[in-house]
C-alpha cells in the first residue's frame, strides 16, 4: 500500500482590532519606541477584547482556513488546539472551537508546547492522518497573552499579543503538495527560562499572593536568546536535510516571530537570503503558539510563495522546546 501524504489544503488567520502601539507602552511603563524596535523589532501588537477569549481567536481563523480548503465544520474530523491561554482550564478549548464551528463530528484537544505549539499540532495531525486514524485535521494556534502579560513589567510586557493563526491538512490527492519532514525537541531542564509560574498545581493562586504576578509571564530573555538561535538553526536544519533540499530551494522561511535579531541569526546560519524569511512580528509581536501560525497564513495569502515551493518553518518557545517543518505547497 503507498504511503498516505498529507497536504495543506488551506489557511487562516485572525488578530482582534485594538492595536497597541510602542508610543502607548511607553506611557504605561519606564519603554520608549526606539528601546523596543531596535531590540526586538516589535512596533505594535494587538489586544483582545475584554469579552473576546483565545477560542474566539481561534474560531475566527478557522473559519477562514476553512474556507481557504472548501471544507464544511462538518466534515472537520480531528481538531487540536495549541496554546499556553487556554479559555479555562478545563475543558480544552479545541472542545469550544468545536462547539463554536459546529464541527460535531470532530475529535477536540488541547496541547502545550508554548511558541513551539503549532508545528507540535502539524507533526501529531500529519501523522494521525498518514496513518489512517482521520482524513483530514484543523490545527490552529491561538493565544490571549495579554491576560497573562505583567503590565508594570517592563522587560516582558513590551513583547507580547494577541491573535490566531489556523491550517487545514487532508490526504493528498496526486500531484498536490505536502508536509515532508517533520522535527520537534524539548529540554525539560530549562522550564525556568520563561514560564507562568503560578495558576498550576505546584502554586494556586490565593488571596494571600494574589498580589505577586504569578500567573503572569517570566523570562530570562538573555538565556532565552541563546537557546532559541541554537535549537531553531539545528531544527531547521534537520528537517532540510531530510527532506533533500539546499538553501538556495527554499522559497522562504517563516520563523518564530518573538525577535527580529532572533530570526537574522537564524537566517544567518542557514544561509537563505533575508528577503526569503517571512517576518510580521512589527505588527503583531510575539503571539506564542499563534505567531508562526499568522505568519503562515500571510505568507500564503500574499504570495510570499507559490505551488510547488519548497517552505521550511521553524519554532522554539518554554519548555524549552523546539520544531521545525519542510513543506513542498
Ligand atoms: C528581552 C530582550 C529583548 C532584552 O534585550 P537585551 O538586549 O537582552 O536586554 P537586557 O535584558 O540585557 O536589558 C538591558 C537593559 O534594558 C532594560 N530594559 C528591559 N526592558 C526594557 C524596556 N522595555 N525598555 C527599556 N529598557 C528595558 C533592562 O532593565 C536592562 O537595564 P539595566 O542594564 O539597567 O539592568 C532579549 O533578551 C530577547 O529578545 N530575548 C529573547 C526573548 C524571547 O524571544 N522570548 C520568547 C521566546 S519564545
Amino acid at each position: 500500500m503507498s504511503e498516505i501524504l498529507v497536504t495543506i489544503a488551506g489557511t487562516g488567520s485572525y488578530v482582534p482590532e485594538r492595536i497597541l502601539t510602542n508610543a502607548q507602552l511607553s506611557v504605561m511603563v519606564d519603554t520608549t519606541d526606539e528601546w523596543i524596535f531596535s531590540r526586538t523589532g516589535i512596533r505594535e501588537r494587538r489586544i483582545a477584547a475584554e469579552g473576546e477569549f483565545t477560542s474566539h481567536l481561534a474560531t475566527n481563523a478557522a473559519r477562514k482556513a476553512l474556507e481557504q480548503a472548501e471544507m464544511a465544520a462538518e466534515d472537520i474530523e480531528l481538531i487540536i488546539v495549541a496554546t499556553i491561554t487556554p479559555d479555562t482550564l478545563t475543558p480544552a478549548t479545541a472542545c469550544y472551537v468545536q462547539r463554536n464551528l459546529g464541527a460535531h463530528r470532530a475529535v477536540a484537544f488541547d496541547i502545550s508546547a508554548a511558541c513551539s505549539g503549532f508545528l507540535y499540532a502539524m507533526k501529531i495531525a500529519k501523522r494521525l492522518i498518514s496513518d489512517g486514524a482521520f482524513n483530514n485535521a484543523l490545527i490552529i494556534g491561538a493565544e490571549k497573552l495579554s491576560a497573562f502579560v505583567n503590565w508594570e513589567d517592563r522587560s516582558t510586557c513590551v513583547l507580547f499579543g494577541d491573535g490566531a493563526g489556523a491550517a487545514v491538512l487532508r490526504q493528498a490527492k496526486p500531484g498536490e503538495g505536502e508536509v515532508i519532514a517533520t522535527e520537534m525537541g524539548t529540554d525539560g531542564n530549562q522550564t525556568h527560562l520563561l514560564n507562568i509560574p503560578g495558576g498550576g498545581s505546584a502554586c494556586p493562586i490565593t488571596t494571600d499572593n494574589a498580589g505577586d504576578h504569578l500567573s503572569t509571564l517570566a523570562m530570562l530573555g538573555k538565556e532565552v536568546f541563546k537557546h532559541a538561535v541554537t535549537r531553531m538553526k539545528e531544527a531547521a536544519e534537520k528537517v532540510i536535510e531530510r527532506a533533500n533540499l539546499k538553501p538556495e530551494d527554499i522559497a522562504c522561511v517563516i520563523p518564530h516571530q518573538a525577535n527580529l535579531r532572533i530570526i537574522d541569526a537564524i537566517a544567518d546560519r542557514l544561509a537563505v537570503p533575508n528577503d526569503r524569511v517571512f517576518v510580521n512580528l512589527d505588527k503583531y509581536g510575539n503571539t506564542s503558539a499563534a505567531a508562526v501560525a499568522i505568519a503562515l497564513d500571510e505568507a500564503n495569502r500574499t504570495g510570499a510563495f507559490k505551488r510547488g515551493d519548497h517552505i521550511v518553518l521553524v519554532v522554539f518557545g518554554a519548555g524549552l522546546t523546539w520544531a521545525a517543518a519542510a513543506i513542498r505547497w
